[in-house]
C-alpha cells in the first residue's frame, strides 16, 4: 500500500516535471512575434573562426601534420579534393582579419590555436617558438584593437603523430594535452580572458570516429565515440584544473568547453513519450559532455541505461565507460561558463523498428529516438532548417538543466553556396535567432552573457570546403591576395552591436 502511494506520488512528480518541460520548451505558438529589446552594456558580441579553416601555411615554420592535413591530402573525402593548405591564408594575412573585426566593432573574436603549430611533436613536448610567436603577435594585436580574444585550444585538428599513437584511446594524451594547455596558458594567459578547451567534442568523436565523415575517417560507431569522449572529458577537466590552480589568481580568465547541440523538441508535445524522447536526445547530445561537467561528474542516468540495454551483453556490461569516484570529483564543476554552438532544431519521438534498422548500431541507435524536422520550416540557401525559436528553447534547456550557468553562444550562423554580398537571408536568420536570444535573456531570465556569429569570413568549411559560405566577409579563393570584402550582413551586425540588440523604434522615437 505504502509502496503504491509512493509510486503515485512519484508519478505525480514525474508528470509535473514533464508538464513543466512542455510549457517551457514548446514556444512554437506564442512567441514568434518580433520582440524589441536591448542587452546590457557588458554583453559581449563577437565572430568566430578556427585554425584549420582559415590559417593555411599547413607546413610552415615548424608546424607538423595534423589529421585534417592528412585527411584532405588523402583525397576522396572533401568536395573536389580541396584542402586547407592555403584557405584564407590568415597565417600571413592576419592583419586583414583584424581590420574586418574593427570595421564591425566586435567586442570579442573567437579563434583556435593549432596544436601542431605550437607543439609539433607532443610525444617529446618540444615547443615550437615560431608557432608561439605567431599567436603572441596576433593576440597582442587583437587586444590592442580593443577586442577580447576568445581562444579555443582544440578545434578538431589533432597532431597526426598522436592519432598514430592510439589517438584518444591512449591515456598518455591527457598529459600531452595538459602540456599543450600549459604552454598556451603560460604564454598567452596575460592577454586572454576567455578560454575554451574543446570545440564540439561531439563532432570530434562521432563524426571523426563513428560515421567517419570527418578526419581521421574512422568508422566505429558502437565503441570509439564513447571511449574517446571519455578521454576528452578528462582532458577538459585536467586543463580547467590546471588553469584554476596555477593561472587563475594571476590572470583571472574564464575557462570552459563549447558544446554543439540542436534544440530537441517533442514531435507532439501532448505525448509524454515524445517529451521523454526529446529529453533523452538532449541527454545523448549535449548531456553526454555537459552532464559530467555541469551536473555531477557522471553521465546522465538515461544515457547509462540506454547504452547498457543496447550493449546486449550477457554480463550487464556497457559500451559506455564508467568514471571512478575520483574521476567524478575531478570532472564535476570544471567550468566558468557554458559555450554553446547552436544552428537548428530536431523533432523527437521514440524510435521504431524501421528507424532503428536505418541508423548505425551504436551511439545513434542507443538513444532510441527518431529525429525528424517539420517540412514546412524554411530552409537556408544550403538546405539547413531555420528554426529561430529553437535558440530560445536550448537556452532555456541550459537554464533549467545546468543551474542557469552563464552562457556564451560561441557559434550561430547560416551558409549559402555562392557568398553573395547581398546576403539578406543571412541577415534574416541572424536577426530572428538573436531576437530569440534576447527573449531568453529579457523574458525568461536566461543568463546569457555573449553571442558569436559563425563566421568572420568565408573559409574552409570542412568536407564542404569552399562550397558553403558562412562569412560576414566574402573571400575570393582565386585571388592570391585573398581580399576580405564586407557583405551586407557585416554592416548589419555592426549596427546590432552598436545598438546592443534591437531598440524599440517607438521608445526611441
Ligand atoms: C501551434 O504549433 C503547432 C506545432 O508547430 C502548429 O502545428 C500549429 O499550427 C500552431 N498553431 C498556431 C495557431 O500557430
Ligand atoms: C554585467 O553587469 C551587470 C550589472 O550591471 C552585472 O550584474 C553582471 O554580473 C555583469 N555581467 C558580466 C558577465 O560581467
Ligand atoms: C579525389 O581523390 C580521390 C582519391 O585519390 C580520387 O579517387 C578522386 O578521383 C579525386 N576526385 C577528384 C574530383 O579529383
Ligand atoms: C607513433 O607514431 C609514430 C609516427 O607516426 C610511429 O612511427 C610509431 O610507430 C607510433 N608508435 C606507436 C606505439 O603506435
Ligand atoms: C601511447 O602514446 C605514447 C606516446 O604518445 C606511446 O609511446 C605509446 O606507445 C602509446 N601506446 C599505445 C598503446 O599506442
Ligand atoms: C498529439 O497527441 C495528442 C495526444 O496523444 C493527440 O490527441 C493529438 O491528435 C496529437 N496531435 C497531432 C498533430 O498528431
Ligand atoms: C540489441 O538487442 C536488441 C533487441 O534484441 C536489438 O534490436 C538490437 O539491434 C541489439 N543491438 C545491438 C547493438 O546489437
Ligand atoms: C547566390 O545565392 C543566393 C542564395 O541562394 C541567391 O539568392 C543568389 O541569386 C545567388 N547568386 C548568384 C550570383 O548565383
Amino acid at each position: 500500500m505504502l509502496h503504491f502511494k509512493r509510486l503515485v506520488l512519484l508519478s505525480i512528480v514525474v508528470l509535473s516535471a514533464l508538464l513543466c518541460f512542455v510549457t517551457t520548451t514548446d514556444q512554437r505558438n506564442s512567441t514568434n512575434a518580433f520582440y524589441y529589446g536591448v542587452l546590457p552594456e557588458n554583453f559581449t558580441w563577437g565572430a568566430s573562426t578556427a585554425a584549420y579553416q582559415i590559417e593555411g601555411a599547413w607546413n610552415e615554420d615548424g608546424k607538423s601534420e595534423n589529421i585534417w592535413d592528412r585527411f584532405c591530402h588523402e583525397g576522396g573525402h572533401i568536395v573536389m579534393n580541396l584542402t586547407g593548405d592555403v584557405t584564407c591564408d590568415s597565417y600571413h594575412k592576419w592583419r586583414d582579419d583584424i581590420t574586418t573585426m574593427n570595421e564591425i566593432g566586435l567586442k570579442h573574436y573567437r579563434f583556435s590555436l593549432s596544436w601542431s603549430r605550437i607543439v609539433p611533436d607532443p610525444t617529446t613536448g618540444v615547443v615550437n617558438e615560431a608557432g608561439v610567436n605567431f599567436y603572441l603577435n596576433f593576440i597582442t594585436a587583437v587586444k590592442q584593437a580593443g577586442i577580447e580574444p576568445m581562444v579555443t585550444l582544440f578545434h578538431w585538428d589533432l597532431p597526426q603523430i598522436l592519432e598514430d599513437n592510439g589517438s584518444w584511446g591512449n591515456e598518455t594524451i591527457i598529459k600531452q594535452y595538459q602540456h599543450y594547455a600549459d604552454v598556451a596558458f603560460s604564454r598567452f594567459g596575460h592577454l586572454v580572458k576567455y578560454w575554451l578547451t574543446f570545440n564540439e567534442p561531439w563532432v570530434t568523436t562521432w563524426m571523426g570516429y563513428g560515421t567517419g565523415q570527418y578526419a581521421p575517417g574512422t568508422k566505429q560507431p558502437a565503441t570509439l565515440p564513447y571511449l574517446y569522449a571519455h578521454t576528452i572529458i578528462k582532458c577538459h577537466a585536467t586543463a580547467w584544473r590546471l588553469y584554476d590552480t596555477t593561472y587563475r589568481a594571476r590572470f583571472n580568465g574564464m575557462v570552459s568547453i563549447t558544446l554543439n547541440t540542436n534544440f530537441y523538441a517533442p514531435k507532439n508535445s501532448s505525448k509524454p513519450e515524445d517529451v521523454e524522447a526529446a529529453e533523452r536526445a538532449a541527454q545523448f547530445m549535449v548531456g553526454w559532455f555537459a552532464h559530467p561537467i555541469y551536473v555531477d561528474g557522471d553521465y546522465s542516468q538515461v544515457m547509462k541505461d540506454y547504452v547498457r540495454r543496447n550493449t546486449n551483453s550477457t554480463d550487464g556490461s556497457s559500451r559506455l565507460p564508467t568514471f571512478t569516484d575520483t574521476d567524478k570529483l575531478f570532472i564535476k564543476g570544471t567550468f566558468d561558463y557554458f559555450g554553446l554552438n547552436h544552428y537548428t532544431t530536431s523533432l523527437c519521438e521514440p524510435s521504431d523498428a524501421a528507424h532503428q534498422a536505418s541508423v548505425p548500431k551504436g551511439y545513434l541507435g542507443d538513444m532510441e529516438v527518431k529525429l525528424t524536422v517539420d517540412p514546412t520550416w524554411p530552409k537556408s540557401p544550403s538546405g539547413s532548417y531555420i528554426v529561430p525559436w529553437g535558440m530560445r528553447g536550448i537556452l532555456n534547456f541550459i537554464r533549467t538543466h545546468y543551474n542557469n550557468t552563464p552562457v556564451i553562444v560561441t557559434e550561430n550562423g547560416l551558409s549559402d553556396p555562392n557568398g553573395t554580398l547581398n546576403d539578406q537571408f543571412r541577415i534574416q536568420y541572424l536577426r530572428s535567432y538573436i531576437d530569440e536570444l534576447i527573449k531568453a535573456v529579457l523574458i525568461d531570465k536566461c543568463n546569457v552573457i555573449g553571442y558569436t556569429v559563425w563566421t568572420l569570413m568565408d573559409n574552409f568549411e570542412w568536407t564542404s570546403a569552399i562550397t558553403k559560405k558562412m562569412g560576414l566577409y566574402y573571400v575570393d579563393f582565386d585571388d592570391p591576395q585573398r581580399r576580405r570584402v564586407a557583405k551586407q550582413s557585416a554592416m548589419w551586425y555592426k549596427r546590432v552591436i552598436a545598438d546592443r540588440g534591437f531598440p524599440d523604434p517607438v521608445l526611441i522615437g
